[in-house]
């Protein structure tokens, strides 16, 4: 995890930019709160540097950097970086943010392609030459590390970028990262692109300690085998996201880079300082916390990655698993679906079979955990451990809440308006009953909801998939929702239950939460002492 002085030519130092470049694009949007956890658990994966966010952008995101250096960013833990524009403010207040962490860099970019150039900057080449230093310069003043990227450069002249670059090294950089900010490039012109940058920028060569560094977007979907590429042509850092989320079509997946370089070893022969085992939980994490949901094909992630529906396929694993695996479902930290728990399980199986998939539960958290779980096995046969990861990260992995829920009951069917009441808590504690009824269930569900918080969204986004087979099996729900006034924000939720209603309405309360929290709504108040009813026309305009 740390970066080691003596640097090894074969390790490729993986910069996780889940926190700034993910966090940045519409709908993954997290808490403070949401993004110390992701911080930590980034640092347990082992990633070498956290991107953290870009302190210039808000108070909050200063202070969310500020508390992710101080808490994470520890002697033994990974180098703590902020984001910041090639100006003055931007680079104080970047260095705010980070310098309490036992390893801080400042990252700090120019656009530097013809059309940035113009259109952006409105600046001469020569301009954004000093511009560059004089940025470098002030960062390194401050710094001990500092990164400098040329944005776009997947589009700008390579002569200007390897001025640029030169500048930078000079100035005091010593990590070169090349963007291909709009995930224009393919991976044979992208490789021969960094071969050169290495080969012909004064100071930055073989030997002379700086660190080249890739940072691909994936409008081409090529994100991933441009990365590859440039790694293959002597970069030694990959800028990465977990899930690959980003703007657009998002960045480099961290899993897909880490995973090709693991186990083609003999193409690469490199090594990461990634515990691959915690892949699966970090991504599970950070699509719960943005709401943005995995494909299921999506590689080494996906709900489908390990399984094998063709007979052919089912036979062949059946003799041997080499047969159509290229990994273990294991290295990259998908437990078993073993049948392991029912109804009859006690506390104490419980506790075993959480501490055998590496969460320690007692006292409280373990009652609470108990009591779902025995929720769980009376409605379902058999409880896996599918369910169980499901189970905690609905329990303990939400945001803050503001409203709660204390009950729902839905009818629906053939005969009669879908009708939700739902019972919740307010921020005072108070109880509050509200009713509508929907074009479904969950469309009256999420309408009794709106009753209650009054935080007006568009829904942008339902998902539901169940984790385990069978008809009893535990549902997944994704929700995102936009804001409808002001700047356009998106918000996520995910929850879990065996009631694929209930998990609908955790999730759009996880949502809402977030909202709440952040845009500062008060939402709905009982008068007096008074619970109130009310039943919402079916014309609203949600869900
Ligand atoms: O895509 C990009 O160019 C970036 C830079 C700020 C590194 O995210
Ligand atoms: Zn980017």
């Amino acid at each position: 995890m740390t970066t080691p002085t003596m640097i090894d030519p074969n390790r490729v130092f993986i910069f996780d930019t889940t926190l700034r470049d993910g966090e940045q694009s519409p709908g993954c949007t997290m808490t403070s709160a949401e993004k110390l956890e992701v911080a930590r658990q980034l640092a347990r994966l082992g990633v070498d540097i956290i991107e953290a966010g870009f302190p210039a952008a808000s108070p909050d995101d200063l202070a969310a950097v500020q508390r992710i250096a101080r808490e994470i960013g520890t002697a033994d833990g990974p180098t703590i970086c902020g984001l910041s524009r090639a100006r003055e403010k931007d680079i104080l207040t970047c260095w705010e943010g980070v310098k309490d962490a036992a390893k801080p860099r400042i990252h700090t970019f120019l656009g530097m392609s013809d059309i940035h150039m113009k259109y952006i900057n409105n600046i001469t080449r020569e301009e954004g030459l000093k511009i560059v230093r004089d940025a470098v310069k002030l960062a390194s003043s401050l710094s001990p590390d500092v990164e400098f990227s040329p944005m776009d450069a997947g589009r700008a002249d390579i002569r200007y970028v390897i001025e640029a670059c030169a500048t930078a090294i000079e100035a005091g950089a010593r990590t070169l990262n090349i963007p291909d900010t709009v995930g224009y490039v393919t991976p044979e012109e992208w490789g021969d692109f960094i071969g050169q940058l290495i080969a012909e920028t004064p100071g930055g060569g073989v030997g002379s300690g700086v660190i080249w560094s890739v940072h691909c977007h994936n409008d081409l979907g090529l994100a991933t085998a441009n990365t590859l590429a440039g790694v293959l042509a002597g970069a030694r850092q990959a800028e990465v996201t977990i899930n690959g989320i980003g703007e657009r079509a998002g960045n480099t997946s961290l899993e897909e880079v880490v995973m090709a370089i693991h186990t083609r070893g003999k193409i690469y022969g490199l090594t990461t300082g990634i515990n691959t085992r915690e892949i699966v939980k970090t991504s599970r994490m950070v699509s719960n916390y943005t709401g943005m949901s995995v494909q299921p094909n999506k590689a080494i992630v996906g709900a489908n990655a390990f399984s094998h529906e063709a007979g052919i396929h089912q036979d062949g694993m059946l003799k041997h698993a080499s047969t159509f695996e290229i990994m273990t479902p294991d290295t990259v930290g998908w437990t078993q679906s073993k049948l392991v728990l029912g109804k009859h399980s006690g506390r104490h199986a419980l506790r075993e079979r959480l501490k055998e998939m590496g969460h320690m539960l007692e006292g409280d958290a373990l009652n609470q955990v108990f009591a779902r779980f025995k929720d769980l096995a009376d409605a379902k046969k058999t409880v896996t451990d599918a369910d169980l990861e499901a189970l905690l990260t609905d329990e303990f992995e939400g945001p803050e809440e503001i409203f709660s829920l204390v009950d729902i009951q839905v009818t629906c069917g053939t005969m009669g308006l879908p009708t939700a009441t739902i019972k919740m808590k307010n921020a005072a504690g108070e109880e509050v009953i509200e009713a509508a009824v929907g074009s479904g269930p969950v469309d009256a569900s999420f309408r009794a909801l709106d009753r209650v918080v009054q935080a007006p969204n568009n829904l942008v986004e339902y998902s539901v998939h169940s984790i385990t087979e069978g008809i009893d099996a535990m549902g997944e729900v994704t929700v995102r929702i936009a804001t409808v006034e002001g700047e356009r924000r998106t918000y996520g939720g995910y929850g879990a239950d065996d009631d694929i209603i209930v998990a609908s309405v955790k999730a759009y309360l996880a949502a809402l939460n977030r909202m709440v929290a952040a845009m500062g709504l008060a939402g709905h108040q009982p008068e007096g002492d008074a619970a109130s009813v009310g039943i919402a026309p079916t014309a609203s305009p949600t869900a």
